[in-house]
C-alpha cells in the first residue's frame, strides 16, 4: 500500500564526488512494509519553493534485521544536490512503495543483471531477491570511470561481478554493450537499468540472441502521477503510456525500440 512516511536519515555516505548512499528507517520506528526490487520512492525536497516536485528515486536494497532502506543517489541538479547533502538524523518525507517490479521467474535461472552508472542502484535489490529464490545472479555494471562504479563488494555477496570502464581504469575497457561476457555465456533473462542508448543496445543484444529481458526506464518524471505526460514511452500494443504509473519495469518486447 502507497504511503507517505517520515524517514530519518541513519547513515549518508559518499562513494564518489557524485554519488552518495542514504540509509533511512521510519521516524516512528513501525517495520518497513514489503517492497519489491524495481519499486522507487519519491522524496520531498524541504525548504525550496522551486524544488516542489518530489524527485524518484529506485529502492536500492531494504535491510530488514537494521529497518533500513538504501537509496543511491546521484547528484546531478538541485533536487539532488540538496538530498545528499543532508545530514545523520535529519529527516525525509518519502511517498512509497511507487511503481511495478522486475517479474521474478518460476524455475532456477541463470540471470545477468547490467546496469550503467546509477542505474545499478535498483539491481542490488533485484540480485537479493533472485538469489533467495534459487536463481544465480551474475552482474555486469558499467561507468565512463572506476570512481563510477558504486557497491561492487555488495554486489559481490550475491553473485559473480563483471566491469567495464569507458577508460579502462576497471574491469574491462569500453562499452558496457561490448563486454566478452555476452558472448562468452549463455542467460536464461537480463534484467537492466541505465542510460536508454545502453537499454537499447541490451535489447537488441537480447532479442538477437533470444533471450527474455526487462528494462526499468528511467524517463524524465515530474508530476509522478500520469498527468503532465513528461513520462510517456511509446508501446507497441498500448500505444503511449505513462512510465510512472504503468513501469517502470517493462519488458523490451512491449517497447517501440526494436522493430
Ligand atoms: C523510476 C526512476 C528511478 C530513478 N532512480 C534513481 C536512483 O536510484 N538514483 C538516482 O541518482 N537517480 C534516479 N533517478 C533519476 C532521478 O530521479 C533524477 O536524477 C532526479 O529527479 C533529478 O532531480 P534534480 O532536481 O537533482 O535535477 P534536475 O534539476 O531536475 O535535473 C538535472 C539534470 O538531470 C536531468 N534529469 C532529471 N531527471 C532525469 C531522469 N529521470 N533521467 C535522466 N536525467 C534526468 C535533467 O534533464 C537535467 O539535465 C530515477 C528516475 C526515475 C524516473
Ligand atoms: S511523470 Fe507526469 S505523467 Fe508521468
Amino acid at each position: 500500500m502507497k504511503q507517505k512516511l517520515d524517514f530519518r536519515i541513519t547513515s549518508n555516505e559518499a562513494l564518489n564526488e557524485q554519488t552518495f548512499l542514504l540509509k533511512v528507517s521510519p521516524l516512528n520506528g513501525e517495520t518497513l512494509q514489503e517492497v519489491d526490487p524495481g519499486q522507487f520512492v519519491q522524496l520531498l525536497i524541504h525548504d525550496s519553493a522551486t524544488l516542489f516536485l518530489r524527485r524518484p528515486i529506485s529502492i536500492n536494497f531494504v535491510d530488514k534485521e537494521t529497518n533500513e532502506m538504501w537509496l543511491l543517489i546521484q547528484s546531478v541538479g538541485g533536487g539532488t544536490k540538496k538530498i545528499t547533502e543532508m545530514k545523520v538524523g535529519e529527516i525525509l518525507d518519502i511517498l512509497f512503495p511507487l511503481g511495478n517490479t522486475f517479474s521474478i521467474p518460476d524455475a532456477n535461472k541463470k540471470t545477468l543483471l547490467i546496469g550503467g552508472g546509477v542505474g545499478t542502484a535498483p539491481l542490488l535489490f533485484l540480485g537479493k531477491r533472485l538469489k533467495e529464490k534459487g536463481h544465480q545472479p551474475e552482474f555486469l555494471l558499467g561507468g565512463r570511470k572506476a570512481l563510477d562504479i558504486a557497491q561492487v563488494e555488495d554486489f559481490e555477496k550475491l553473485g559473480e561481478v563483471h566491469i567495464t570502464t569507458e577508460d579502462g581504469s576497471l574491469g574491462t575497457k569500453g562499452l558496457i554493450t561490448h563486454h566478452p561476457i555476452l558472448k562468452e555465456k549463455q542467460f536464461d533473462k537480463i534484467y537492466t537499468c541505465g542510460p536508454k542508448p545502453m537499454m537499447i543496445a541490451i535489447a537488441r543484444y537480447a532479442t538477437d540472441n533470444n533471450i527474455d529481458c526487462e528494462a526499468s526506464l528511467e524517463n524524465h518524471m515530474p508530476c509522478g502521477f500520469g498527468a503532465c505526460l513528461c513520462c510517456v514511452e511509446k508501446t507497441k500494443e498500448r500505444g503511449n503510456i505513462c512510465v510512472c504509473t504503468e513501469g517502470p519495469v517493462f519488458n523490451i518486447n512491449e517497447l517501440q525500440w526494436i522493430d
